[in-house]
Protein backbone atom coordinates (compact mmCIF):
# COMPACT_ATOMS: atom_id res chain seq x y z
CA UNK A 1 0.00 0.00 0.00
CA UNK A 2 1.42 3.27 -0.90
CA UNK A 3 2.62 5.48 2.04
CA UNK A 4 -0.37 7.16 3.54
CA UNK A 5 -0.64 10.80 3.69
CA UNK A 6 -2.65 14.21 4.68
CA UNK A 7 -2.59 17.01 2.48
CA UNK A 8 -2.85 20.30 4.23
CA UNK A 9 -4.68 23.48 1.79
CA UNK A 10 -3.91 27.14 3.97
CA UNK A 11 -5.87 29.77 1.95
CA UNK A 12 -3.48 31.36 -0.12
CA UNK A 13 -0.75 28.92 -0.18
CA UNK A 14 -0.28 25.61 -2.19
CA UNK A 15 -0.99 22.25 -1.10
CA UNK A 16 1.11 20.23 0.94
CA UNK A 17 1.28 16.96 1.89
CA UNK A 18 2.27 15.49 5.80
CA UNK A 19 3.27 12.00 6.01
CA UNK A 20 1.03 9.93 8.44
CA UNK A 21 2.57 7.32 10.67
CA UNK A 22 1.13 4.29 11.98
CA UNK A 23 1.96 2.32 15.14
CA UNK A 24 1.37 -1.17 15.95
CA UNK A 25 -2.06 -0.42 17.37
CA UNK A 26 -4.44 2.44 17.70
CA UNK A 27 -4.57 5.76 15.53
CA UNK A 28 -2.58 6.71 13.12
CA UNK A 29 -0.90 10.40 13.50
CA UNK A 30 -0.37 12.89 10.87
CA UNK A 31 3.89 13.57 11.35
CA UNK A 32 3.11 17.79 11.40
CA UNK A 33 6.46 18.42 12.02
CA UNK A 34 7.57 20.39 9.07
CA UNK A 35 4.63 22.78 9.43
CA UNK A 36 6.56 24.88 11.07
CA UNK A 37 7.93 25.44 8.31
CA UNK A 38 5.02 26.52 6.14
CA UNK A 39 4.29 29.19 8.84
CA UNK A 40 2.00 27.39 10.40
CA UNK A 41 1.13 25.58 13.53
CA UNK A 42 -1.22 23.06 15.20
CA UNK A 43 -3.20 24.27 18.18
CA UNK A 44 -4.58 21.82 20.57
CA UNK A 45 -4.05 22.34 24.08
CA UNK A 46 -5.08 19.88 26.45
CA UNK A 47 -3.35 17.49 23.73
CA UNK A 48 -6.94 16.16 22.87
CA UNK A 49 -5.44 14.87 19.31
CA UNK A 50 -1.89 15.30 19.63
CA UNK A 51 0.52 12.26 20.35
CA UNK A 52 3.73 13.71 21.96
CA UNK A 53 5.92 10.74 21.67
CA UNK A 54 6.50 7.34 20.30
CA UNK A 55 6.70 4.78 23.08
CA UNK A 56 7.04 0.80 23.40
CA UNK A 57 5.23 0.68 27.09
CA UNK A 58 1.51 1.17 27.33
CA UNK A 59 -1.05 0.93 25.25
CA UNK A 60 -4.77 2.04 25.54
CA UNK A 61 -7.63 1.90 23.44
CA UNK A 62 -10.44 3.79 25.59
CA UNK A 63 -13.84 3.12 23.30
CA UNK A 64 -12.67 -0.78 23.73
CA UNK A 65 -11.84 -0.77 27.31
CA UNK A 66 -8.43 -1.83 26.40
CA UNK A 67 -4.98 -1.66 28.36
CA UNK A 68 -1.79 -3.32 27.66
CA UNK A 69 1.76 -3.36 29.12
CA UNK A 70 4.42 -4.02 26.43
CA UNK A 71 1.75 -6.10 24.92
CA UNK A 72 -0.08 -8.00 27.86
CA UNK A 73 -3.60 -7.57 29.06
CA UNK A 74 -3.98 -5.31 32.31
CA UNK A 75 -6.59 -8.09 33.87
CA UNK A 76 -4.09 -11.26 33.10
CA UNK A 77 -1.43 -9.26 34.73
CA UNK A 78 -3.57 -8.05 37.75
CA UNK A 79 -4.67 -11.43 38.29
CA UNK A 80 -1.11 -13.85 37.50
CA UNK A 81 1.62 -11.34 37.65
CA UNK A 82 2.78 -9.56 40.96
CA UNK A 83 3.79 -5.77 40.62
CA UNK A 84 7.59 -6.17 41.04
CA UNK A 85 7.11 -8.49 37.60
CA UNK A 86 5.40 -5.56 36.24
CA UNK A 87 8.22 -3.42 37.19
CA UNK A 88 10.60 -5.34 35.59
CA UNK A 89 8.49 -6.04 32.58
CA UNK A 90 7.82 -1.90 32.09
CA UNK A 91 11.50 -1.33 32.73
CA UNK A 92 13.00 -3.65 30.29
CA UNK A 93 10.25 -4.63 28.07
CA UNK A 94 9.82 -8.13 28.40
CA UNK A 95 9.05 -10.97 31.01
CA UNK A 96 11.79 -12.12 33.34
CA UNK A 97 12.40 -15.69 33.39
CA UNK A 98 12.44 -17.01 36.96
CA UNK A 99 16.24 -16.14 37.59
CA UNK A 100 16.14 -12.69 36.19
CA UNK A 101 12.53 -11.71 38.63
CA UNK A 102 14.65 -13.46 41.95
CA UNK A 103 17.59 -11.18 40.89
CA UNK A 104 15.10 -7.90 40.42
CA UNK A 105 13.38 -8.86 43.49
CA UNK A 106 16.42 -9.27 45.43
CA UNK A 107 17.90 -6.11 43.99
CA UNK A 108 15.16 -3.85 44.30
CA UNK A 109 14.89 -5.18 48.61
CA UNK A 110 18.42 -4.01 48.76
CA UNK A 111 17.68 -0.44 47.44
CA UNK A 112 14.90 0.06 49.79
CA UNK A 113 17.12 1.89 53.02
CA UNK A 114 17.12 5.37 52.42
CA UNK A 115 20.15 7.51 53.74
CA UNK A 116 19.72 7.82 57.61
CA UNK A 117 20.24 11.88 56.60
CA UNK A 118 16.92 11.91 54.81
CA UNK A 119 15.05 11.57 58.67
CA UNK A 120 15.96 14.79 58.66
CA UNK A 121 13.69 16.31 55.88
CA UNK A 122 10.95 14.80 57.63
CA UNK A 123 11.35 17.12 60.62
CA UNK A 124 11.50 20.13 58.77
CA UNK A 125 8.30 19.49 57.94
CA UNK A 126 4.80 20.88 60.40
CA UNK A 127 2.84 17.51 61.40
CA UNK A 128 0.09 18.14 59.67
CA UNK A 129 1.91 18.99 56.55
CA UNK A 130 0.22 16.92 53.42
CA UNK A 131 2.32 13.22 52.73
CA UNK A 132 2.25 14.47 49.14
CA UNK A 133 4.03 18.13 49.79
CA UNK A 134 6.65 15.52 51.97
CA UNK A 135 7.11 12.80 49.03
CA UNK A 136 7.42 15.99 46.25
CA UNK A 137 9.83 17.72 48.42
CA UNK A 138 11.89 14.34 49.49
CA UNK A 139 11.81 12.50 46.22
CA UNK A 140 13.49 15.79 44.83
CA UNK A 141 16.13 15.94 47.55
CA UNK A 142 17.07 12.42 46.69
CA UNK A 143 19.50 13.66 43.77
CA UNK A 144 21.70 15.16 46.46
CA UNK A 145 22.12 11.98 48.21
CA UNK A 146 22.70 9.58 44.80
CA UNK A 147 25.57 11.49 43.25
CA UNK A 148 26.25 8.11 41.37
CA UNK A 149 23.57 7.66 39.08
CA UNK A 150 23.14 11.23 37.49
CA UNK A 151 24.84 10.64 34.18
CA UNK A 152 21.98 10.58 32.25
CA UNK A 153 23.62 9.35 29.25
CA UNK A 154 24.59 6.38 30.55
CA UNK A 155 22.07 3.21 30.30
CA UNK A 156 23.42 1.50 33.49
CA UNK A 157 23.22 4.73 35.53
CA UNK A 158 19.97 5.46 34.27
CA UNK A 159 18.59 1.89 35.78
CA UNK A 160 19.87 2.07 38.80
CA UNK A 161 18.20 5.15 39.30
CA UNK A 162 15.09 3.68 38.17
CA UNK A 163 15.94 0.80 40.92
CA UNK A 164 16.32 2.90 43.68
CA UNK A 165 13.20 5.09 42.97
CA UNK A 166 11.13 1.74 42.86
CA UNK A 167 12.50 0.92 46.08
CA UNK A 168 12.92 3.73 48.02
CA UNK A 169 9.54 5.54 47.45
CA UNK A 170 7.51 2.76 49.77
CA UNK A 171 9.95 3.75 52.17
CA UNK A 172 9.79 7.35 52.13
CA UNK A 173 5.51 7.45 51.77
CA UNK A 174 5.16 5.69 54.86
CA UNK A 175 8.23 7.81 56.62
CA UNK A 176 5.93 10.59 55.83
CA UNK A 177 2.74 9.04 57.12
CA UNK A 178 3.98 7.72 60.85
CA UNK A 179 5.98 11.86 60.36
CA UNK A 180 2.25 13.13 60.40
CA UNK A 181 1.04 10.58 63.15
CA UNK A 182 4.00 10.83 65.48
CA UNK A 183 5.03 7.65 65.54
CA UNK A 184 8.54 6.40 64.92
CA UNK A 185 10.04 5.94 60.97
CA UNK A 186 10.02 1.98 60.63
CA UNK A 187 13.18 0.31 58.80
CA UNK A 188 12.21 -1.88 55.80
CA UNK A 189 12.17 -5.60 56.25
CA UNK A 190 14.31 -7.73 53.78
CA UNK A 191 12.18 -10.72 53.72
CA UNK A 192 9.10 -9.61 53.14
CA UNK A 193 7.37 -8.81 49.93
CA UNK A 194 7.32 -4.95 48.22
CA UNK A 195 3.45 -4.60 49.38
CA UNK A 196 3.66 -6.44 52.67
CA UNK A 197 6.81 -4.22 53.48
CA UNK A 198 4.98 -1.49 52.79
CA UNK A 199 2.57 -2.42 55.03
CA UNK A 200 4.75 -3.23 57.44
CA UNK A 201 6.47 0.43 57.75
CA UNK A 202 3.10 1.29 57.53
CA UNK A 203 1.46 0.00 60.86
CA UNK A 204 4.01 -1.88 62.39
CA UNK A 205 5.40 0.01 66.02
CA UNK A 206 8.73 -1.04 67.84
CA UNK A 207 6.37 -1.53 70.68
CA UNK A 208 4.64 -4.79 68.75
CA UNK A 209 4.79 -7.64 66.91
CA UNK A 210 2.91 -7.17 63.83
CA UNK A 211 1.77 -9.54 61.24
CA UNK A 212 0.84 -8.62 57.94
CA UNK A 213 -2.84 -10.08 56.84
CA UNK A 214 -2.25 -11.48 53.37
CA UNK A 215 -5.59 -10.28 51.93
CA UNK A 216 -4.60 -6.78 52.67
CA UNK A 217 -1.33 -7.31 50.99
CA UNK A 218 -2.33 -9.49 47.74
CA UNK A 219 -4.96 -6.33 47.73
CA UNK A 220 -2.15 -3.75 47.68
CA UNK A 221 -0.12 -5.37 45.50
CA UNK A 222 -2.80 -5.26 42.60
CA UNK A 223 -3.91 -1.19 43.89
CA UNK A 224 -0.12 -1.15 43.03
CA UNK A 225 -0.05 -3.09 39.64
CA UNK A 226 -3.69 -1.04 38.45
CA UNK A 227 -1.63 2.11 39.10
CA UNK A 228 1.91 1.34 37.65
CA UNK A 229 1.51 3.00 34.30
CA UNK A 230 -0.81 4.39 32.05
CA UNK A 231 0.25 5.56 28.76
CA UNK A 232 0.68 9.86 28.07
CA UNK A 233 -1.52 11.19 31.15
CA UNK A 234 -0.49 14.38 32.27
CA UNK A 235 2.12 13.65 35.18
CA UNK A 236 3.95 11.03 32.71
CA UNK A 237 4.09 13.78 30.22
CA UNK A 238 5.45 16.13 33.10
CA UNK A 239 8.06 13.97 33.57
CA UNK A 240 9.26 13.14 30.20
CA UNK A 241 8.86 17.56 29.52
CA UNK A 242 11.16 17.66 32.99
CA UNK A 243 13.22 15.22 31.79
CA UNK A 244 13.57 16.58 28.20
CA UNK A 245 15.76 19.24 29.49
CA UNK A 246 18.48 16.70 30.90
CA UNK A 247 17.28 17.14 34.52
CA UNK A 248 18.36 14.37 36.92
CA UNK A 249 15.69 11.61 37.60
CA UNK A 250 14.86 12.42 41.05
CA UNK A 251 13.67 15.97 39.98
CA UNK A 252 11.71 14.55 36.85
CA UNK A 253 9.85 11.83 39.57
CA UNK A 254 9.41 14.92 41.58
CA UNK A 255 8.07 16.70 38.92
CA UNK A 256 5.28 13.78 38.10
CA UNK A 257 4.40 13.86 41.73
CA UNK A 258 3.25 17.34 41.62
CA UNK A 259 1.46 17.17 38.61
CA UNK A 260 -0.17 13.83 39.94
CA UNK A 261 -1.68 15.68 43.35
CA UNK A 262 -4.29 17.08 41.10
CA UNK A 263 -7.87 16.15 41.95
CA UNK A 264 -8.32 15.51 38.28
CA UNK A 265 -5.50 13.08 38.31
CA UNK A 266 -4.09 11.20 40.96
CA UNK A 267 -5.80 13.84 43.74
CA UNK A 268 -9.19 11.46 42.70
CA UNK A 269 -9.16 8.81 44.86
CA UNK A 270 -8.76 11.29 47.98
CA UNK A 271 -11.21 13.58 46.34
CA UNK A 272 -13.80 10.60 45.98
CA UNK A 273 -13.58 9.88 49.70
CA UNK A 274 -13.56 13.23 51.12
CA UNK A 275 -16.44 13.76 48.52
CA UNK A 276 -18.16 10.76 50.21
CA UNK A 277 -17.79 11.90 53.30
CA UNK A 278 -19.40 15.06 52.46
CA UNK A 279 -22.58 13.00 51.07
CA UNK A 280 -22.54 10.85 54.41
CA UNK A 281 -25.64 8.73 53.93
CA UNK A 282 -27.35 7.21 51.07
CA UNK A 283 -30.49 9.22 51.35
CA UNK A 284 -28.42 11.94 50.26
CA UNK A 285 -26.97 10.62 47.10
CA UNK A 286 -29.89 11.85 44.83
CA UNK A 287 -28.96 15.56 46.03
CA UNK A 288 -25.37 15.10 44.67
CA UNK A 289 -26.36 13.43 41.77
CA UNK A 290 -28.07 16.21 40.60
CA UNK A 291 -25.70 18.46 41.65
CA UNK A 292 -23.52 16.61 39.32
CA UNK A 293 -25.95 16.84 36.42
CA UNK A 294 -26.06 20.48 37.02
CA UNK A 295 -24.23 22.44 34.23
CA UNK A 296 -24.31 25.52 36.84
CA UNK A 297 -22.63 23.51 39.68
CA UNK A 298 -19.16 22.76 39.02
CA UNK A 299 -19.76 19.68 41.15
CA UNK A 300 -18.63 16.62 39.61
CA UNK A 301 -18.84 13.52 41.19
CA UNK A 302 -15.07 12.29 41.44
CA UNK A 303 -13.73 9.09 40.71
CA UNK A 304 -16.01 8.95 37.75
CA UNK A 305 -15.37 9.33 34.27
CA UNK A 306 -11.77 9.62 32.27
CA UNK A 307 -10.47 11.10 29.47
CA UNK A 308 -9.23 8.17 27.51
CA UNK A 309 -11.72 5.68 28.67
CA UNK A 310 -15.45 6.08 27.48
CA UNK A 311 -16.29 2.76 28.03
CA UNK A 312 -15.46 0.79 31.56
CA UNK A 313 -11.61 1.39 32.83
CA UNK A 314 -10.15 -2.03 32.59
CA UNK A 315 -8.50 -0.96 35.98
CA UNK A 316 -11.52 -0.69 37.65
CA UNK A 317 -13.10 -3.88 36.53
CA UNK A 318 -10.06 -5.81 38.51
CA UNK A 319 -10.62 -2.84 40.98
CA UNK A 320 -13.89 -3.47 41.70
CA UNK A 321 -13.60 -7.31 42.16
CA UNK A 322 -10.54 -6.74 44.67
CA UNK A 323 -13.08 -4.14 46.54
CA UNK A 324 -15.90 -6.29 46.62
CA UNK A 325 -13.24 -9.42 48.12
CA UNK A 326 -11.60 -6.97 50.18
CA UNK A 327 -14.70 -6.11 51.67
CA UNK A 328 -16.20 -9.13 52.26
CA UNK A 329 -12.93 -10.79 53.48
CA UNK A 330 -12.34 -7.97 55.89
CA UNK A 331 -16.06 -8.11 56.90
CA UNK A 332 -16.09 -4.07 56.88
CA UNK A 333 -19.20 -2.28 58.04
CA UNK A 334 -18.96 0.99 57.45
CA UNK A 335 -21.62 3.59 56.46
CA UNK A 336 -19.53 5.31 54.01
CA UNK A 337 -18.55 2.60 52.14
CA UNK A 338 -22.75 1.67 52.05
CA UNK A 339 -22.63 5.46 50.72
CA UNK A 340 -20.04 4.27 47.59
CA UNK A 341 -21.83 0.99 46.74
CA UNK A 342 -24.84 2.84 46.47
CA UNK A 343 -23.50 5.57 44.35
CA UNK A 344 -21.80 3.44 42.09
CA UNK A 345 -25.59 1.59 41.23
CA UNK A 346 -27.62 4.34 40.49
CA UNK A 347 -24.18 6.57 38.46
CA UNK A 348 -24.08 2.66 36.41
CA UNK A 349 -27.99 3.08 35.81
CA UNK A 350 -28.40 6.96 35.89
CA UNK A 351 -29.42 8.18 31.93
CA UNK A 352 -27.02 11.00 32.21
CA UNK A 353 -23.76 9.05 33.40
CA UNK A 354 -24.79 6.20 30.59
CA UNK A 355 -25.29 8.48 27.67
CA UNK A 356 -21.75 10.33 28.38
CA UNK A 357 -20.33 7.33 29.77
CA UNK A 358 -18.90 8.52 33.20
CA UNK A 359 -18.01 5.09 34.91
CA UNK A 360 -16.93 4.45 38.42
CA UNK A 361 -12.98 4.84 37.20
CA UNK A 362 -9.86 2.98 39.11
CA UNK A 363 -9.76 5.72 42.11
CA UNK A 364 -13.35 5.22 42.68
CA UNK A 365 -12.55 1.63 43.89
CA UNK A 366 -9.24 2.07 45.04
CA UNK A 367 -10.33 4.66 47.62
CA UNK A 368 -12.77 2.64 49.03
CA UNK A 369 -9.90 -0.25 49.46
CA UNK A 370 -7.46 2.12 50.70
CA UNK A 371 -10.09 3.02 53.57
CA UNK A 372 -11.10 -0.54 54.15
CA UNK A 373 -7.46 -1.60 55.33
CA UNK A 374 -7.34 1.45 57.43
CA UNK A 375 -4.66 3.49 55.00
CA UNK A 376 -5.67 7.46 55.78
CA UNK A 377 -7.04 9.31 53.20
CA UNK A 378 -3.90 11.68 52.93
CA UNK A 379 -1.87 9.06 51.93
CA UNK A 380 -4.62 7.77 48.84
CA UNK A 381 -2.63 9.90 45.99
CA UNK A 382 1.03 8.94 47.80
CA UNK A 383 -0.06 5.61 47.37
CA UNK A 384 -0.65 6.37 43.17
CA UNK A 385 2.63 7.93 43.65
CA UNK A 386 4.39 5.34 44.72
CA UNK A 387 2.57 2.80 42.07
CA UNK A 388 2.97 5.01 39.39
CA UNK A 389 7.22 6.24 40.14
CA UNK A 390 8.00 2.61 37.39
CA UNK A 391 5.61 3.75 34.71
CA UNK A 392 7.09 7.44 35.24
CA UNK A 393 10.91 6.11 34.95
CA UNK A 394 10.47 3.52 32.26
CA UNK A 395 9.14 6.51 30.66
CA UNK A 396 12.06 8.54 31.15
CA UNK A 397 14.59 6.18 30.42
CA UNK A 398 12.64 4.73 27.19
CA UNK A 399 12.85 9.35 25.90
CA UNK A 400 16.21 9.43 27.23
CA UNK A 401 17.81 6.31 24.71
CA UNK A 402 15.91 7.97 21.63
CA UNK A 403 18.46 8.93 19.29
CA UNK A 404 18.01 12.57 18.66
CA UNK A 405 15.91 13.12 21.54
CA UNK A 406 14.38 17.15 21.58
CA UNK A 407 13.96 18.87 24.28
CA UNK A 408 10.12 19.95 24.52
CA UNK A 409 9.35 23.16 23.53
CA UNK A 410 5.55 23.58 22.84
CA UNK A 411 4.36 26.58 20.21
CA UNK A 412 1.49 29.04 21.32
CA UNK A 413 -1.14 31.20 19.87
CA UNK A 414 -0.27 34.66 20.97
CA UNK A 415 -3.63 36.41 21.90
CA UNK A 416 -1.99 39.68 24.11
CA UNK A 417 -1.33 43.10 23.16
CA UNK A 418 0.48 43.40 19.99
CA UNK A 419 3.74 45.54 19.64
CA UNK A 420 3.40 48.51 21.20
CA UNK A 421 5.25 51.94 22.49
CA UNK A 422 6.06 51.93 26.56
CA UNK A 423 5.50 54.86 27.78
CA UNK A 424 7.23 56.56 31.22
CA UNK A 425 4.95 56.25 34.10
CA UNK A 426 4.80 60.56 34.24
CA UNK A 427 3.22 60.74 30.90
CA UNK A 428 0.22 57.64 31.28
N1 LIG B 1 -19.25 14.11 37.19
C1 LIG B 1 -20.20 14.74 36.47
N2 LIG B 1 -20.08 15.10 35.17
C2 LIG B 1 -18.91 14.79 34.57
C3 LIG B 1 -17.86 14.14 35.24
C4 LIG B 1 -18.07 13.79 36.59
N3 LIG B 1 -17.11 13.15 37.27
N4 LIG B 1 -16.82 13.96 34.40
C5 LIG B 1 -17.19 14.50 33.23
N5 LIG B 1 -18.46 15.00 33.32
C6 LIG B 1 -19.23 15.60 32.24
C7 LIG B 1 -18.75 17.03 31.95
O1 LIG B 1 -19.49 17.97 32.70
C8 LIG B 1 -19.00 17.13 30.47
O2 LIG B 1 -20.37 17.39 30.27
P1 LIG B 1 -20.86 18.26 29.00
O3 LIG B 1 -20.42 17.51 27.79
O4 LIG B 1 -22.33 18.30 29.16
O5 LIG B 1 -20.18 19.58 29.12
C9 LIG B 1 -18.72 15.71 29.94
O6 LIG B 1 -18.97 14.84 31.05
C10 LIG B 1 -17.30 15.50 29.44
O7 LIG B 1 -16.39 15.96 30.45
P2 LIG B 1 -14.95 16.56 30.15
O8 LIG B 1 -14.52 17.38 31.32
O9 LIG B 1 -14.95 17.21 28.80
O10 LIG B 1 -14.11 15.24 30.07
P3 LIG B 1 -12.55 15.13 30.17
O11 LIG B 1 -12.17 13.98 29.35
O12 LIG B 1 -11.87 16.43 29.88
O13 LIG B 1 -12.33 14.87 31.74
C11 LIG B 1 -11.92 13.83 33.82
C12 LIG B 1 -11.96 13.65 32.30
C13 LIG B 1 -11.36 12.54 34.43
C14 LIG B 1 -11.00 14.99 34.19
C15 LIG B 1 -13.36 14.08 34.32
O14 LIG B 1 -14.22 13.01 34.00
C16 LIG B 1 -13.41 14.36 35.83
O15 LIG B 1 -13.20 15.50 36.24
N6 LIG B 1 -13.66 13.28 36.68
C17 LIG B 1 -13.63 13.41 38.10
C18 LIG B 1 -12.18 13.37 38.58
C19 LIG B 1 -11.62 11.96 38.51
O16 LIG B 1 -12.22 11.00 38.96
N7 LIG B 1 -10.38 11.87 37.97
C20 LIG B 1 -9.63 10.63 37.94
C21 LIG B 1 -9.41 10.10 36.58
S1 LIG B 1 -8.78 8.40 36.65
C22 LIG B 1 -7.21 8.54 37.32
C23 LIG B 1 -6.21 9.15 36.42
O17 LIG B 1 -5.96 8.62 35.34
O18 LIG B 1 -5.62 10.16 36.85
Amino acid sequence: MADKKATVQVTGQEPFDLPIMSGTAGNDVIDVRTLGAQGVFTYDPGFLATASCQSEITFIDGGKGVLLHRGYPIEQLANDSSYLELCYLLLHGELPSSEKLEEFEETITHHTMVHEKIANFFHGFVVDAHPMAMLCGVVGALSSFYHDDLSITDPAQRKRSAYRLVAKLPTIAAMAYKYSIGQPFVYPKNKLSYSENFLHMMFSVPAEDYEVNPIIAKAMDKIFMLHADHEQNASTSTVRLAGSSGANPYACIAAGIASLWGPAHGGANEACLTMLQQIGSVDRIPEFVAKAKDKADPFRLMGFGHRVYKNFDPRAKVMRETCHEVLTALKINDPLLDVAMELERIALEDPYFVEKKLYPNVDFYSGIILKAIGIPTSMFTVIFAMSRTVGWISHWDEMLSEKGQKIGRPRQLYTGAPKRDYVTVDKR
